[in-house]
């Protein structure tokens, strides 16, 4: 699995927590926050996406304009426009594949896989990420899926922009952490 530390493209984690790292109760998010999700697509519009099974069946389609590749251990599960992948590295591989048979030279300096969920990929998929984009909601939340803790001193921490939901009365931040080691 080392061999995905050099990998040739980014891996970069995008994610919303609450305060207290909840991303959702399973089978959703805990929040609707349609700034948030328009700033996520305009984000990985054309570069792979990698997420478990559950966070598939959770969105419920293939996001469109990206390749959507899913994990799963089910060696029968299948799903229209979706790559299966049935290990991390493989997953990796095939983000690897479609950008290089997508894209010229130039284009691929762009390009990104984003680690999209949920916490059994974040766990598993965080130690090569080279950043996060998170967004930070401020709200507390009791029980649910977690993203896994992160050691701060290990990244370089920046809030680019504060928001606020007129909707659910909800601020939340835009954060960027870059790997120091
Ligand atoms: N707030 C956010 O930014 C955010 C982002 C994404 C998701 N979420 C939330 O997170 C929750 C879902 O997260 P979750 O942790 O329960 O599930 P998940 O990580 O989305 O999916 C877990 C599934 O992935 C597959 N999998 C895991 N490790 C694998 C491996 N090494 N090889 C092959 N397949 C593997 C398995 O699928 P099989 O069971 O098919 O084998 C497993 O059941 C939902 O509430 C969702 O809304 C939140």
């Amino acid at each position: 699995m080392d061999r995905i530390l050099n990998n040739q493209y980014p891996i970069v984690c995008i994610v919303a927590l609450s305060e207290n790292n909840i991303i959702g109760d399973g089978t959703k998010l805990p929040w609707h926050l349609p700034e948030d999700l328009k700033r996520v697509k305009k984000m990985t519009i054309g570069n792979p996406l990698i997420m478990g099974r559950k966070t598939y069946n959770s969105i419920g389609r293939p996001l469109p304009g990206r390749a959507n590749i899913v994990l799963t251990r089910k060696i029968d599960w299948f799903a229209d426009d979706i790559i299966i992948a049935n290990s991390f590295y493989q997953s990796i591989q095939k983000a690897n594949s479609w950008i290089d048979k997508n894209f010229d030279n130039k284009e691929k300096k762009d390009k990104n896989i984003y680690i999209f969920g949920g916490s059994e990929i974040y766990n598993i998929a965080i130690r090569y990420c080279s950043k996060i984009e998170m967004t930070l909601v401020n709200t507390y939340i009791q029980g649910g899926i977690k993203f896994p803790k992160i050691k701060k001193k290990e990244w370089k921490i920046s809030c680019l922009e504060k928001k606020e939901d007129k909707v659910s009365n909800l601020s939340y931040s835009y954060w960027l952490y870059t790997r120091l080691v």
